[in-house]
Parts: C-alpha cells; structure tokens; sequence
C-alpha cells in the first residue's frame, strides 16, 4: 500500500472533501473488470471510476457514445465485487440522462441498485442541472464532469484542449459553482490550462480531480490501461505511462506460442 496522510480504511464521498480540506491529493484510476479492479484497489488508489472509456478500451469503440446502461452496469457488478476499500464511481452513458430528469434517476438507481456502486458521474453544467438534482435528491451522490467531455464530441469535434477562450473559461468557472452548489461532491475537470483548473479548484469547497489539467488542482485520474501502457494509440501530453504491459505482454505471449510449438511447454513438472 502507498503511503497517505491519514488512513481510510473505506473511502467515502465525505473522506474526499476531507482529503481537500487536509491537502491531500485524491488518486483515481479506471477500472472496468474484477481482476484489474482487485489490483487497483489493493494498490491503495482513492477513487475507481468505471467510466464509459469502457467503451473504447474495452470494446473497441471509437467514442463513449455507444456503450449502454446494461453493459457498464456489468462492468461496475464485476469491480464492486472487487474492492475493500476504494470509493466506486460508475459513469452514466451516453443517452440515458440528458433528454428528462426523469430518465436520469432511473438511470442512477440501476446503477446504484444493479452494481452496487456508491456515485455516479455525469458529463455537463448547467444544461443538465435538473437531471443532477433530481438524482441528488434521491441521495445518490453525484460526480460533475466539465471541460472536454467526450460523450460531447461530435459537437466539439475534436479531442484538442478546452476552454483555452476567456468566454468558455467563464463559462466554465460558472458551471463549477453551479455544480458545488446543487450539492455534487467532486468534479472532474479533463483537458483544460493547467491555471484555468487551478482557478477553480481554488474557488470551490468540493474536491476537483485533473486529468489533462495540471497540477494545481486536488487529485489525478488516468485510464488504467493508458498508464499501464496496454494501449499504444493514445499519446496525450498529459499520460505518463508506468509501464510498457502492451511490449511486456507481447514478449510473455510469444514465449508461450513459441514453447508450445516447440513442446518446451509443459515440462515434466507442469503434468499430472
Ligand atoms: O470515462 C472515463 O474514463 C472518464 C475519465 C477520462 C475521467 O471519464
């Protein structure tokens, strides 16, 4: 287990905003299968987000958009079987919250009664604030996302940097606020200046956690298999990649193909 300056022995929305209010950075990973999540959460990461990047990291898919309730609530099942002590937070997909508040909180309550997840995360400010509402008021916590958001893409049309604009920086300081004041308990801020984050970090209560968006802010999150170097395509300045798994993996299975071919596997030792 890492080190962290006080110990959580379950992490909970609450423990977040404590973390804040204590300096203390948030660490916040991807996860979206039991065996990864097992790993992730015995490792001493804060937060597991099953987020719809499941979509493109395990599917295939080029963006977010397709991925359904059904499949990330099987996905957020297999990582909550997982975990002893990390707070889990389970993207709600494209399509299942944006047309009617309604819609929205059938959405959270089965992702909350299927999975057992302890919060969910939806992408928008202010255009989708009577969606987060009638959700917080059921008492399920809600996790704000702003800045790229990339279930938005086909509007922004590509991946690059957001809110470098005065009038989109504005306006997303303002969704910030907005966010903090219906009662969110964190907010993710993705591909944003690394000032802008900090500005608004500074200037709400409630836990903010980068990933593209420097330092200045209260916590980090990557996709797993991005940091673990599993997927080769994606070079954003912002990954740090801890491992090469994709090149160690390769150089494992190809040993494998190889000693069976050449009957080096199994040896005398590895039969009944
Ligand atoms: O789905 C996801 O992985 C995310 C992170 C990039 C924050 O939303």
């Amino acid at each position: 287990m890492s080190a962290s300056k006080k110990e959580y022995k379950r992490v909970t929305v609450k423990s977040l905003v404590e973390m804040k209010s204590l300096g203390e950075k948030i660490s916040m990973l991807t996860a979206y299968d039991y065996t990864m999540a097992k790993i992730v959460d015995g490792a001493g990461i804060d937060v597991i987000l099953v987020g719809d990047s499941a979509s493109n990291v395990m599917a295939g898919h080029e963006t977010t958009l397709p991925i359904t309730l059904d499949q990330m609530i099987y996905h957020a099942s297999s990582v909550v079987r997982a975990i002893e002590r990390a707070l889990v937070v389970v993207d709600l997909p494209f399509g299942t919250y944006q047309s009617d508040p309604k819609e929205a909180l059938r959405s959270a309550i089965r992702i909350m009664k299927e999975s057992g997840g302890h919060a969910v995360k939806l992408e928008g400010g202010k255009e989708i604030k009577d969606s987060i509402k009638k959700i917080l008021n059921a008492g399920i916590p809600v996790m704000g996302h702003l800045g790229l958001t990339p279930q938005s893409i086909y509007k922004f049309g590509t991946y690059t940097v957001r809110a470098k604009e005065e009038e989109e920086a504005l306006r997303l300081i303002e969704d910030a606020k907005l966010l903090e004041r219906l009662g969110c308990f964190a907010l993710v801020l993705e591909k944003i200046p690394a000032a802008l984050a900090k500005q608004v970090a500074e200037s709400i209560s409630i836990p903010v956690i980068g990933i593209g968006a420097g330092g200045g802010v209260d916590g980090q999150v990557l996709v797993l298999h991005d940091m673990l170097g599993m997927t080769q395509e994606f070079h954003p300045r912002f990954l740090r990649r801890y491992m090469n798994l994709h090149e160690e993996m390769t150089t494992a299975i190809s040993q494998y193909v190889d000693d069976v071919k050449s009957s080096e596997f199994p040896n005398k030792n590895e039969q009944y």
